[in-house]
């Protein structure tokens, strides 16, 4: 059973033939063609309002251009910089994913900012101690180690208070969670293809884009699909109108496919029934694990009361990464991440209650024998 949270998920049982379909039907017979013919040349948009209505935000803000979330979120860092020239701080939380803090710091390096990096309390303290100096704020909903929550709208506000640009890695909630971006006022956001997005290994990574800030944003990855006319071949780049200008170069045409096709059950169930699926497993979780081993609770590095937490369960556990492979050889999937602990994620529409009293189980087991 798979409860491993950087990488969701099985393939659904028909995506094999779903590729065969657009092999088949579309790239045999019309190859080239396929890009006008088959709407291929759309489908980073497509997917893209697909994404759309699982994160709360209306067509034509969210764009999957082909990239990783790493080149995603450089783009939209050095896009919201470019929003506040005179502004010379960026923030990011110390616990933000470790690309986010490499990425930030390359851009820091890159247009001459200065990165602050703050602790989840003292990013509240930073943004009104320097607020009026802050260019923009790369933030997560879900922190990726412990899944405690930060709320969007309340943070977003207090950056928007002091005039900063935001950026959301959305990554460990898109899917699982509502994120709820335009009545959230998000500026920017960012998130895996395969994670609870369920894309496959390597999905293309997705960016949300508000449709007020369109008109003006200045992508740094400015390549020829992201241009106005990009058969014009033009020696000049011009930006194409609305999200159409946060697409780089030539989109990953199978991986997209399986990623729109991995969204179809998610967007048909909707962001709320998904979390709520979300939090009645995870609760079962805890309520299996505490029934077979009290102890285990006392060991829960998540916050104890579920509003606070996001679609996964963080435990300290001593040689984390060796309880992740005895129980992998048991059939649990789940992951660990240094120093001591292990995450266990609930995709809502693949795993059971079964299986997670099943987890609880071998993981009870585990624990106890390594005493
Ligand atoms: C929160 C978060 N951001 C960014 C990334 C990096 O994504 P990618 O490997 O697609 O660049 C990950 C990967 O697990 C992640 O968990």
């Amino acid at each position: 059973m798979h409860l491993n949270g950087n990488s969701l998920g099985p393939p659904r049982a028909d995506l094999l033939g779903e590729l065969e379909r657009v092999v088949d039907r579309q790239w045999a017979p019309r190859q080239v063609q396929g890009w006008f013919a088959d709407g291929w040349l759309d489908l980073p948009r497509t997917v893209g309002d697909a994404i759309g209505t699982l994160l709360g935000a209306r067509p034509g803000q969210v764009v999957v251009a082909g990239e990783t979330t790493s080149t995603t979120l450089f783009n939209a860092v050095v896009a919201a910089c470019r929003l506040r020239e005179e502004r010379p701080l960026l923030l990011i939380e110390a616990g933000a994913f470790p690309t986010d803090l490499y990425i930030a710091q390359s851009v820091a390096r890159l247009l001459g900012r200065r990165l602050l990096v703050e602790s989840a309390a003292g990013f509240d303290s930073a943004l009104q101690a320097h607020g009026s100096r802050i260019a923009a704020a790369i933030v997560a909903p879900v922190d990726f180690r412990t899944g405690e929550l930060r709320e969007i709208g309340p943070t977003t506000a207090r950056c928007h208070a002091a005039g900063a640009v935001t950026v959301w890695d959305l990554s460990h909630a898109a899917g699982v969670l509502p994120t709820d971006l335009d009545d959230n006022r998000v500026d920017l956001a960012v998130g895996c293809g395969y994670k609870y997005l369920g894309g496959g290994p390597g999905a293309p990574a997705y960016l949300y884009v508000a449709e007020r800030l369109q008109p003006t944003v200045d992508l740094p990855l400015s390549g020829w699909h992201g241009h106005a006319a990009p058969f014009a071949m033009s020696p000049d780049f011009v930006p194409a109108d609305g999200i159409d200008r946060a697409r780089t170069g030539t989109p990953p045409l199978l991986s997209l496919v399986a990623l729109h096709h991995a969204l179809g059950p998610l967007t048909r169930a909707g962001i709320e029934a998904l979390s709520r699926r979300n939090r009645s497993l995870s609760d079962f979780f805890l309520t299996c694990a505490g029934e077979r081993s009290p102890r285990l609770l006392g060991q829960l590095a998540s916050p104890g009361e579920a509003a606070r937490r996001g679609g996964h369960l963080a435990l300290n556990v001593p040689d984390a990464a060796k309880v992740e492979h005895e129980l992998a050889d048991r059939g649990v999937l789940l992951d660990s991440r240094p120093p001591d602990l292990i995450r266990i994620a609930f995709a809502p529409l693949y795993v059971s209650h079964v299986q997670v009293w099943h987890a609880a189980r071998e993981l009870a087991h585990v624990l106890e024998r390594s005493r």
